[in-house]
């Protein structure tokens, strides 16, 4: 059960990161490291309660939850950093201080859908 070939939080903010995880490819014991499938808001959010709350405050507008210092969700959605692909290296890589996931590709896809639907709206600058 290693995917060391695949060490993809080396690989975190490089654009070409899709590319090379899929070049890596899915072997017999890693099928799960990058989610092609597409996620569900609801079903994120039922996630996020479960899984995430305990420490992120998933919905509004805080900025960090003060028990545990984790980011928001509403932050972590307007960091450019965490498209699609940046969040799921992000939850296939190791953390210091937060729990490491073994998530579903389907429900890694579903929380990243959450996240994202969480972005504000982009205000033109003109
Ligand atoms: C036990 C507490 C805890 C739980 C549960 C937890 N987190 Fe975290 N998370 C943290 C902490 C603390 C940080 C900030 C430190 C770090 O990045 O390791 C963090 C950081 C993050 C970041 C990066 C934010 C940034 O700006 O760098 C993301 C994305 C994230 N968490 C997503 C999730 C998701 C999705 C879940 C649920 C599947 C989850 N977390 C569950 C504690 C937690």
């Amino acid at each position: 059960m290693t995917n060391g070939s695949c060490r993809v939080r080396t690989l975190a903010g490089l654009s070409a990161v899709l590319f090379l995880l899929v070049a890596c490819g899915p072997s017999d014991d890693n099928e799960e490291v990058v989610s092609i499938v597409s996620g569900r808001v609801e079903e994120g959010r039922r996630l996020s309660e479960e899984a995430c709350a305990v420490c992120h405050a998933i919905k509004g507008d805080y900025a960090v939850t003060p028990a545990t210092g984790a980011p928001s969700f509403t932050i972590i959605a307007d960091n450019p950093t965490y498209t699609e692909l940046g969040l799921t290296v992000f939850l296939n890589s190791h953390h210091d201080r937060m729990p490491n996931y073994v998530l579903s590709a389907q429900d890694q896809a579903d929380v990243i859908a959450y996240i994202h639907s969480l972005r504000p709206p982009k205000v033109e600058a003109n």
